[in-house]
């Protein structure tokens, strides 16, 4: 199999290798991962909840061919978002797509001349749904707006409601996350990336109210993942280089609305400075376990093979560290 050195792009021929490699099954950081049935975990840039005892991955379809003649950033068709179950966060069912994208419909949000990234879930526990949020865009990422989904199930279908624009803000890359009280707030890229802005959802958290605030102005801060460690809120990220890797940024708040003190990148080990060639896409929060910090590593020239990287985040005196590991070990 190709070793990877934590700093360039796996080579054609390195996946070629995996392929061939697939009988061994060994999951490694960096690589695509297979799912039980054997198929390639096809769920990039999302997010993982646990409910009634199962785990829930969902993330986006990025299968297909990827196309870059003549556009601002390579992209695939909007695939839609697929989801993947567990009982141990080791072997994954694939349980299809929960959301799904349309080929009839050139105007909808959801078609697949569009884009629709980063689908972050969250249960809420009065109204007994699931809720999706979303990056909703144009090829060209000019509309800028953010999409809500919601199903009465974690497997779905999702039906989708509408997209806004936090705010009346742009927004890209974005989370949502719900605090200890059951208080949920949606986190996203504004201003041309250069703010992160922050608003409070409403009780069902099926849209935002004007409770609001800015943080990390002039931060350029991508790929927010919010998770509490040690009765603070730490937020993980990157800087804004599209599917190019660059190095992962830490901040930290005593409270979700900020403000947020940066904190450098808290990678360590080969590649560290470069994320090991990844970005962040979420922090999976464990009772009395070390907080999981899930990444893509993109293939801007072929998305589809993208690989995934599941690091544990653990304390360090100067806060909190993500060493690399080369299996995703979970414990
Ligand atoms: C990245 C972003 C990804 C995707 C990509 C497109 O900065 O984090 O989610 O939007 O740009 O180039």
């Amino acid at each position: 199999m190709g070793v990877y050195d934590g700093r360039r792009f796996p080579t054609e021929g390195q996946l070629m290798n995996l392929q061939a490699d697939d009988a061994t099954q060994t999951r490694r950081n960096g690589e695509p991962w297979r799912a039980e049935d054997g198929s390639v975990l096809n769920a990039h840039g999302g997010c993982v909840i646990r409910h009634d005892g199962f785990y829930y991955w969902y993330g986006e379809d990025r299968a297909g061919t990827t196309q870059e003649e003549g556009l601002p950033y390579a992209r695939t068709d909007a695939g839609g978002v697929t989801c993947y179950r567990s009982a141990d966060l080791d072997a994954w069912t694939p349980l299809g797509h929960v959301l799904r994208t349309r080929r009839d419909a050139p105007h909808h949000d959801l078609s697949v001349d569009r884009v629709c990234e980063r689908p972050k879930v969250v249960f809420n526990a009065r109204t007994g749904r699931f809720v999706m949020w979303l990056h909703i865009d144009d090829a060209d990422y000019g509309k800028a707006a953010v999409g809500v989904a919601v199903a009465d199930r974690p497997e779905g279908p999702f039906r989708y409601l509408y997209s806004l624009r936090p705010q009346g803000r742009d927004s890209r890359d974005q989370t949502v996350y719900v605090d200890a009280d059951g208080t949920a707030y949606h986190l996203c890229a504004t201003d041309g990336n250069r703010t992160l802005l922050i608003s409070r959802l409403d009780e069902d958290y099926l849209t935002l109210t004007g409770d609001h605030a800015e943080a990390l102005t002039d931060g350029w801060f991508e790929a927010p993942a919010v998770f509490r460690h040690d009765g603070r809120y730490w937020m993980l990220g990157s800087g804004c280089t599209g599917w190019e890797p660059n190095a992962a940024k830490l901040t930290v708040a005593d409270d979700v609305l900020g403000p947020w003190r940066p904190l450098g990148n808290p990678c360590r080990g080969p590649g560290a400075d470069l994320t090991f060639g990844c970005q962040v896409n979420f922090v999976l929060e464990r009772p009395g376990l070390a907080p999981i910090a899930m990444f893509d590593r993109w293939v801007p020239a072929d998305l589809a093979n993208s690989g995934h990287a599941w690091l544990p985040v653990a304390s360090d005196p100067g806060g909190v560290v993500v060493p690399w590991s080369e299996t995703p070990s979970l414990d």
